[in-house]
């Protein structure tokens, strides 16, 4: 394909670094729709006869065929998937294969098949969180009055609804859909037509293979389009970032399904066993999903590292630039389908939960609080007491709602029967019922206008 410049072939290892088939060839499906799409705007043009036309799109329809139903058959000495689909074109028409290539180079034509892709791969990822998304909004709706303990520093902070604690990664799934659509629309350009680097002096319609493709509009300067690949770099941040999110959720659920904590038992369907200890239930597909993001946050350094200094206009390091893509989606992929699947079969434990929340003084701020507000105790003095009345209880080893009334009222004679009301784990959580608290009159409110921000009511 550019062999009339040279005298020998080249080396077998040259040969082997240079391939991209092995990983590129799951563009196919799109270098094809681009193909398809160029030579309609060629022959719209004039550029090539009508008659040629037809001919190279009948071809390229023949090949969509023959790849779906056998596969692409490597062959390193054809490079690309460019080149596989030209050959192909070749081998079925004959020379006439050679006119589809007018006014294009691979620059960009790789620029466009891999934005395509990405393209598709941002609306799989935008689909496969909003499933998360109402599964985590069935859950906490089912457990908006159910009580968990809530922490800081993994210590027991206050009790907070755990219908609550679902819809945080509610918020966090929906920053990251937005970080998704937010790439999709800046990426929405079509490099295709800017050439080798420099664009052409064929009289091509840039606009209308941009139409053809879907995109808003052709890209305005030929040596960015075929050297930008920040719509992959922004694929692979927000894909980070949302990684981050579920590795979170998943440590989450390991430390919950421990025995020590006890908070849920995760279902069969996402658990193994231990070849040597019968007892084990093992978090893995938890633990995985906590892996996975770490290597995704790997391919996007490796894509980044790979840009970092790369002179303008196309070189052949790009080519590096599909591996990390690739991968980061099928780990991700796999990763918000195991925590959906999590989420939705999880059997959470109640009542373990609440004999955490109900430990570990958690409803102190609540006491100093209605110190503040009953007793009128400036807070910095509320604080002083309550931490006497802790002390107390501690080492009376009992919680703040079994000490007496005596008791209380020996360490601050301003306590009065009413401080009962807010000490239980319940009272607490029901009392937080600023916008955005943990009170589930409050997360009620955000589950119902989560679902009608997904259209579900
Ligand atoms: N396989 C190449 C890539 O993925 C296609 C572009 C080749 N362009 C070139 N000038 N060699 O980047």
């Amino acid at each position: 394909m550019w062999g009339g410049r040279f005298a020998d072939g080249p080396s077998s290892v040259m040969r082997e670094i240079n391939a991209s088939i092995p990983f590129d060839k799951k563009l196919w499906r799109q270098d094809i729709r681009a193909s398809l799409a160029h030579v309609a705007m060629l022959a719209a043009q004039k550029i090539i006869e009508a008659e040629d036309a037809t001919q190279i799109i009948r071809g390229l329809n023949q090949i969509a065929q023959e790849f779906e139903a056998n596969g692409i058959t490597e062959n390193l000495d054809l490079e690309d998937i460019h080149m596989h689909v030209e050959a192909r074109l070749t081998e079925i028409l004959g020379p006439v294969a050679g006119r589809l290539h007018t006014a294009r180079s691979r620059n960009d034509q790789v620029a466009t098949d891999f934005k395509l892709w990405v393209r598709d791969a941002l609306d799989m990822v935008d689909a496969a969180l909003e499933e998360l998304q109402k599964a985590l909004l069935d859950r906490a709706e089912e457990h908006a009055d159910t009580v968990m303990p809530g922490f800081t520093h993994l210590q027991s902070a206050q009790p907070v609804s755990l219908g609550h604690h679902l819809m945080a990664y509610f918020e966090m799934i929906r920053r990251d859909r937005s970080r998704f659509a937010d790439a999709r629309t800046r990426m929405n350009e079509s490099p295709l037509g800017a050439a080798a680097l420099a664009g052409t002096g064929f009289t091509i319609d840039r606009g209308n293979t941009a139409q053809m493709l879907g995109f808003d509009g052709p890209t305005r300067n030929s040596l960015d389009s075929v050297s930008d690949r920040d719509f992959a770099l922004d694929y692979l941040m927000a894909a980070t970032q949302c990684s981050l999110h579920l590795s979170r959720l998943a440590e989450e659920f390991v430390i919950w399904a421990s025995q020590p904590f006890g908070f849920i038992s995760l279902p069969d369907s996402y658990s193994t066993g231990s070849s040597i200890m019968p007892q084990k239930r093992n978090p893995d597909a938890a633990e995985l999903v906590r892996g996975h993001s770490g290597r995704i946050a790997g391919a996007m350094q490796a894509l980044v590292m790979t840009m970092k200094g790369l002179p303008l206009a196309y070189s052949k390091d790009m080519q590096d630039d599909k591996p990390p893509v690739f991968e980061a989606h099928d780990l991700l992929g796999l990763s918000i389908a195991a925590m959906t699947g999590m989420i939705a079969e999880v059997e959470f434990r109640p009542a373990r939960m609440r004999e955490l929340a109900e430990s570990g003084f958690s409803t102190a701020t609540d006491f100093a609080d209605w110190l503040v507000r009953e007793a009128k105790l400036p807070f910095r003095e509320a604080h002083h007491v309550t931490g006497t009345v802790v002390a107390l209880a501690e080492k009376q080893n009992c919680g703040l709602s079994e000490l007496t009334l005596e008791q209380f009222q020996q360490i601050d004679a301003r306590i009065s029967e009413q401080v009962f009301d807010v000490l239980t784990v319940d009272a607490s959580v029901a009392s937080r019922s600023s916008y955005g608290g943990t009170a589930p009159i409050q997360v009620k409110a955000q589950i119902t206008s989560a679902r009608k921000v997904l259209g579900l009511e």
